[in-house]
């Protein structure tokens, strides 16, 4: 499984980056305005910083939701790297886009994916990436999980090639969900993914050898 960091913020893509496990970023509006970036210029030059920090895949969400806005827009954000791939909602112009990128060479990232029926859409258009939000699905009192492997078993059937990117996670626990239900990718806050690091009888073991080393150092 493939490791993103779902953040706008430079010092978090750093820290994790450094780890040596990273496999991308994804950013969105909330995200971005989260970090007070304002004006299209700042938001192009913030995506170019972010693709030269990290060797990876780079999403970049539009904010237009009609097919020809979506479409100029998309065109934009993929002209600044190579990396960069399209964030596209699961709307109905969404879609039309999402095929229109896939057939010009641009590569996606479906977003806003609630349930089977859209991830479905997602790959029929050729989506790279198909972007269910597990952590608001669960609080809205239903099993993002659950639809993980309900889009796994499906995408093998039936062929399919759009990877599942596991977004709107909360914690480590939903990462290591992720992975067992057959996520291709999994996107995450810095705190998450750091909070798999942690068990206390790591922290027990460490303290007694550190201790013992004395002895013969
Ligand atoms: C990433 O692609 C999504 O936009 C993000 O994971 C949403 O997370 P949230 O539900 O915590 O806002």
């Amino acid at each position: 499984m493939k490791f993103f960091i779902d953040t706008a913020n430079l010092a978090q893509i750093k820290e994790a980056n450094e780890l040596g496990i990273l496999d991308g970023v994804t950013t969105n509006p909330s995200l971005m305005a989260k970090e007070g970036i304002k004006g299209s210029d700042a938001v192009f030059n913030h995506y170019k910083t972010i693709c030269e920090m990290v060797d990876g895949d780079i999403s970049a969400e539009v904010i237009s939701t009609d097919f020809k806005e979506i479409v100029e827009e998309g065109k934009k954000l993929a002209a600044i790297h190579p990396n960069i791939v399209v964030k596209v909602p699961m709307i109905k112009d969404g879609v039309k886009a999402l095929k229109w990128f896939t057939d010009n060479g641009i590569r996606t990232n479906c977003t806003l994916v609630f349930s089977a029926g859209q991830a479905i859409l997602a790959a029929k258009a050729g989506a790279t990436y198909v972007s269910p939000f597990i952590g608001r699905i669960d609080d809205s009192g239903w099993d993002g999980m659950e639809l993980i492997g309900q889009m796994a078993h499906i995408y093998q059937l039936q062929g399919y090639k759009t990877e599942i990117l596991a977004a709107s996670i909360r914690s480590a626990l939903h990462i290591v969900k992720a992975a067992e239900m057959g996520a291709d990718v999994c996107t995450c806050p810095l705190e998450s993914i750091l909070g798999l690091l942690k068990h206390p009888l790591t922290d027990l073991g460490l303290a007694k050898f550190l201790e013992d080393a004395k002895k013969f150092s």
